[in-house]
């Protein structure tokens, strides 16, 4: 591209599209769409309609096709950029470098570290200048969407400079050469299709262009668990396309590779990372990624860890491995991230002392210091994956002399999966302030991992994303939130949650008051009402977690390898983490806080059962018993997600179309399934420790009538496994090719009710449903898994249990109800029960 030398680019508003443009989602954040209060407006007039552009890389160019696409869109008008000296008032970007080229007089802030900018006013032979400059262009970008934000969010735009807090800020996708993602939940992979990098990569720079407008800088694009093809030459061809887009975006990228690739790959006969031919493999394969991909970011390894293959194969350790990568990465500037998640999944079940809490810590305590410069360890966040509720990692404070990143996860793999709205930055936000109190001093998470709290070099933040190709990215229109979220923590941990939020809203649903706050308070408290209704006390999600860890599943924790170990029997329940008499886990935190997790007295209820095994009627410090916590907060989650809905209704009107069916479909889909969740979870404690719910809700449902006890022609019984996931563990099933009917007298008394009906929504297939009451027909719908459950599920359980409701019906004693069920391929128009409740 030649150098943009006095060319003007007039770029022409086309503001008839704007008003038609359909909110499908994809513009997540960025949809800069048009302001017209007027008083608004009138904050902005005096704002520039130049833009100079000192430079003509293709990231200088996007930042300032950017800056007039966002100010085009928001204030409209015409906009032009250009590369020359301005000669009116203008925006003038660059960095210092090309800025003093242009303006002789002007200073560049003597702080502006790597990556950071400042945004100032300078006045030029008499011509007002916005000066946004970037240490680096990549800084000039993040200086421009910090100046979109600002009018996006109408907001006075003023003086301002920023840093980001450490260095590594990326994002993971853990997508397959085959295009599906592992753990993703909004469709096919952006990158990969058919064993191929897509030939279409228009997705992959629009999610560059995301990821850039929140600070993030780099992208491992295949999954951890990494085929073993990557590292081929032809695929490597394929991969550096992908780097191709997003490059333009400051994102560099990196990939997954796993440590058996010199043997592999390579046709070594070992991949033994002390062997001189593996280590001479590794950095002739690294220099030929770099001459592919000059800015690759380097490598992330998952190793010795559910079933990936890794240096313990040769007694080696995960220091000897990550150094060798580390090694032919460091010409180049490369990094390795090296995962902390190495654990062994075949733990006995048997032994009380056996923990997989323990894993990390002791695999890599050790070995601090024995890193190269250039690796980082990367940590998720607890100890254990990414549950509702866990304590943060004690490794953090274990590496004092080795370079650290957290792990979260956007994609919700153990937090409703997109189907339910759960606002993560809370729960990041608490591991993060952690303070881990290393050397008896302040050691907050977020410190650690900045490099700050143990003078490290490199460090900072990774999250688990997996974007797909649906339009709005994650599904759920909610749960951009997270990535946006995640964005601006990594940029900057004390940003508050509320200021996070807000920001959200506005610019994905504009500045309606009304809007903005009920979105902001729908999101704040999610994460703690799906806490509620799930895993309680520090239990873990209680979902499915040798399935699709979605629904509850509540005893697939137990009595297997895996060591997400609850411990429950009819006395009590929890892991005995103590150092007194459980694992000695607890021993693994610093002294101020391991003493607070060792006690009863001290140990914060809500990790309570992460740390001790307690009797059911244990106290906590609230006051209630173990027991009827569980009940309660379960009744009060359920009872919150049912506001949802009837909270999301009163912004009808306000927020458009597209988005405002989903979102309504998704919360009265959530409202249905957070009482499959509220039910299974207490049904099964009440089952095991036989202590009633003192509130008498528990295991009595007077507005139910149970499918196998209303009258059948074709429907039949089944078991449904787990028991808790269905009411009284039974359903009914249509199991011939013509359709089957429940019928039941009603006696209730003269009034109007919801009739809900409890289903399961197997995949794949769409079954029918029909109600009629007195021969009239009320409603009819299909089961065709449009909402529930995001990964194919062919059984009838807690993932697939779902309702559909029909509201305000009239009823008076006597009335015949009959449900008719048009069965589906695999899908049998199975039925849980009824459950009619008076308006
Ligand atoms: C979880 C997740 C896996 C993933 C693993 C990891 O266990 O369920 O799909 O591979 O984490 O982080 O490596």
């Amino acid at each position: 591209m030649p150098r943009l030398h006095h060319i003007t680019l007039v770029v022409v508003l086309c503001s008839l599209t704007w008003g038609a443009r359909a909110e499908d989602g994809s513009d997540g954040w960025l949809r800069y769409s048009r302001i017209t209060d007027q008083a608004v407006l009138r904050q902005y007039q005096s704002l520039p309609r130049n833009i100079v552009q000192s430079d003509s890389s293709a990231l200088g160019r996007n930042a300032s096709a950017e800056l007039a696409r966002g100010l085009r869109g928001m204030l409209g008008g015409q906009y032009k950029e250009n590369s020359g000296r301005p000669d009116g008032n203008a925006f003038v970007l660059g960095t210092p470098k090309e800025l003093h080229r242009l303006l002789s007089g002007w200073k560049a802030p003597s702080d502006l570290g790597p990556e950071s900018f400042a945004i100032s006013r300078f006045d030029d032979h008499g011509h007002h200048l916005w000066i946004v400059a970037g240490d680096s262009q990549r800084g000039e970008l993040y200086g421009v969407f910090h100046l979109l934000e600002q009018v996006a969010e109408h907001r006075e735009i003023v003086p301002d400079a920023e840093s980001p807090s450490a260095p590594i800020r990326w994002v993971n996708q853990w997508d397959n050469f085959d295009g599906s993602i592992e753990r993703g939940y909004a469709g096919r992979s952006i990158f990969f299709d058919g064993g191929h990098v897509r030939a279409d990569l228009t997705r992959v720079s629009e999610y560059g262009r995301l990821l850039a407008s929140v600070g993030l800088n780099g992208c491992t694009v295949n999954n951890v668990n990494s085929d073993l093809r990557t590292l081929q030459p032809e695929m490597l061809r394929e991969l550096a396309r992908i780097a191709d887009a997003l490059r333009p975006w400051g994102v560099r990228m990196s990939l997954s590779v796993d440590l058996s690739s010199p043997q592999v790959v390579g046709h070594l006969p070992t991949f033994d990372p002390l062997d001189p031919r593996v280590v001479a493999w590794w950095q002739q394969k690294t220099d030929e990624i770099y001459s592919l991909i000059p800015d690759f970011a380097g490598y992330t390894v998952k190793a010795d860890s559910e079933g990936r293959l890794g240096p313990s194969h040769y007694g080696r350790n995960p220091a000897q491995a990550a150094n060798v990568l580390a090694r032919a990465l460091r010409p180049h500037h490369g990094v390795v991230l090296y995962r902390g998640f190495v654990y062994n999944q075949h733990l006995d079940w048997h032994d009380l002392k056996a923990d997989r809490a323990r894993a990390g810590y002791d695999n890599f305590r050790a070995l601090d210091g024995k890193f190269e410069p250039n690796v980082v360890i990367q940590i998720k966040h607890g100890p254990i994956d990414f549950q509702v509720r866990e304590p943060v990692s004690p490794l953090f404070a274990a590496l004092q002399h080795t370079n650290q990143a957290v792990e979260l996860q956007v994609t919700q793999e153990y937090t409703g999966q997109q189907r339910h709205m759960v606002f993560l930055v809370p729960m990041w936000k608490t591991a993060l302030d952690t303070d881990m109190r290393a050397q008896n001093r302040s050691t907050p998470v977020k410190e650690i991992v900045e490099g700050k709290s143990f003078h490290q070099p490199l460090g900072g933040f990774v999250a688990v994303v997996n974007v797909g190709l649906e339009d709005n990215w994650l599904h759920h229109p909610m749960a951009m939130a997270n990535l946006y979220g995640y964005g601006k923590l990594a940029w900057n941990p004390n940003v508050s949650t509320d200021e996070i939020i807000d920001g959200w809203t506005r610019l994905t649903f504009g500045n309606n008051p009304k809007v903005v706050s009920t979105i902001d308070d729908l999101q704040r408290n999610s994460w703690h009402v799906y806490e509620q209704y799930t895993g309680p006390l520090g239990l873990g999600t209680l979902t499915d977690i040798i399935g699709v860890h979605y629904g509850p599943g509540i005893e697939s924790a137990e009595r297997n390898g895996w060591g997400q170990w609850i411990r429950a029997d009819h006395k009590g329940i929890g892991m005995d983490r103590t150092v007194a008499t459980g694992t000695g886990y607890i021993s693994q935190y610093p002294p101020e806080l391991a003493k607070v997790y060792e006690s009863l007295a001290t140990c914060p209820d809500e990790l309570l059962l992460f740390m001790h095994h307690v009797p059911y009627d244990h106290v906590l410090h609230s006051g209630k018993t173990v027991i009827q916590h569980v009940y309660d907060s379960h009744y009060d989650g359920a009872a919150t997600a049912a506001t949802y809905a009837p909270r999301w209704q009163k912004l009808h009107g306000l927020v458009d179309e597209e988005r405002y069916d989903r979102t309504l479909a998704l919360f009265r889909y959530q409202a249905g399934h957070a009482l499959v969740w509220r039910d299974a979870v207490s049904e099964w404690f009440l089952h095991m420790s036989g202590i009633p719910d003192k509130d008498g809700r528990v295991g009595h449902y007077p507005d139910r009538i149970e499918a196998e006890a209303m009258q059948s022609d074709g429907y039949t019984p089944v078991n449904v496994t787990p028991w808790e996931t269905a009411s009284g563990g039974k359903a009914v099933v249509c199991n011939r090719a013509a359709p089957c009917t429940l019928t039941t007298k009603l006696d209730r008394p003269v009034g109007s009710y919801d009739i809900a009906v409890q289903y399961f929504d197997n995949h794949p297939g769409a079954a029918q449903y029909e109600m009629t009451l007195n021969g009239r027909n009320i409603a009819h719908w299909t089961a065709d898994d449009t909402v529930p459950p995001a990964v194919v599920d062919k059984k009838l359980d807690g993932h697939t249990s779902t309702r559909f409701t029909v509201r305000g019906i009239a009823l008076v004693p006597g009335d015949t109800l009959m449900l008719r069920g048009v069965p589906s391929g695999a899908e049998p128009a199975p039925i849980d029960y009824i459950e009619i409740t008076k308006k």
